[in-house]
């Protein structure tokens, strides 16, 4: 048995490893931010209080506070035992053990919690999903999605991820996206098409190794460029 996801789950990572799964340099990071379907991470909240400039969009904003910690700690019951299941077959270089990984994500939730609700009320986290958001054309300077386009192929169709990757593209001249498999470590059975699909219309395309990644030959990231 591999790692299954039944269901779109809410599981968060934070700062680190948003730079870490993203390649994102000191440079980068003065810049204007989509973090499209960020759900309980904490890149948000980390880079508000370091400054930066970032808006987060997940359907999973229109629940309050109380109902997300919920929904999160039933995912993590859930993940927990299934990394404690696969541990073996896990990669810790990033995170040294279940205890580490365990501790980082509660930490996670409770920093992103923290803010939620001060960044709803500022607009850093808004209610809204893929394949349409609700910004004017080229709003931000990079786009990122973690954890949701080509993980969940299972879950959403060919088309459901062209869409969406050309209404990031929309949004910002680059687009990042991690990890490019699915769970259990193959290849998303999407990623050859839809790679050909946006070459066809004349994105600039390039997958860079990332220091990030708990299975084998899941650390993959898609860079999009469309000028
Ligand atoms: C596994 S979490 C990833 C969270 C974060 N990006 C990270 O890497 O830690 C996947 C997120 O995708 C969100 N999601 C589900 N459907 C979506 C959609 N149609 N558009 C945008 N996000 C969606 C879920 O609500 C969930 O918070």
């Amino acid at each position: 048995m591999t790692f299954t996801l039944k269901k779109v789950i809410p599981w968060g990572r934070n700062f680190d490893e948003y730079r870490a799964m993203f390649n994102l340099k000191e440079e980068d990071l003065g810049k204007r931010f989509l973090g499209c379907s960020d759900g309980p991470a904490s890149f948000n909240s980390t880079m508000h209080h370091r400054g930066g400039d970032v808006i987060s969009v997940d359907p999973l904003y229109y629940f309050s506070a109380d109902e997300i910690r919920n929904q999160v700690d039933e995912a993590h019951t859930d993940i927990m035992e299934q990394c404690r299941q696969h541990a073996n077959e896990m990669v810790w270089t990033f995170f040294h053990s279940i205890e580490e990984l365990e501790q980082i994500r509660k930490a996670t939730t409770n920093e992103f919690l923290s803010d939620y609700e001060t960044g709803l009320r500022e607009g850093r986290y808004i209610n809204a999903s893929l394949p349409n958001l609700p910004f004017e054309a080229q709003t931000f300077d990079i786009a990122l999605c973690s954890n949701f386009l080509f993980c969940y192929s299972e879950h959403f169709s060919e088309d459901f991820h062209i869409r969406s990757i050309k209404e990031l593209c929309r949004l910002a001249p680059e687009v990042r996206i991690f990890p490019l498999n699915e769970p259990g470590s193959q290849k998303s059975r999407y990623l050859d098409s839809v790679l050909e699909q946006l070459k066809g219309d004349g994105f600039t395309l390039n997958i860079q190794e990332v220091p990030y990644g708990f299975s084998q030959d899941n650390n993959k990231m898609l860079m999009i460029k469309t000028r």
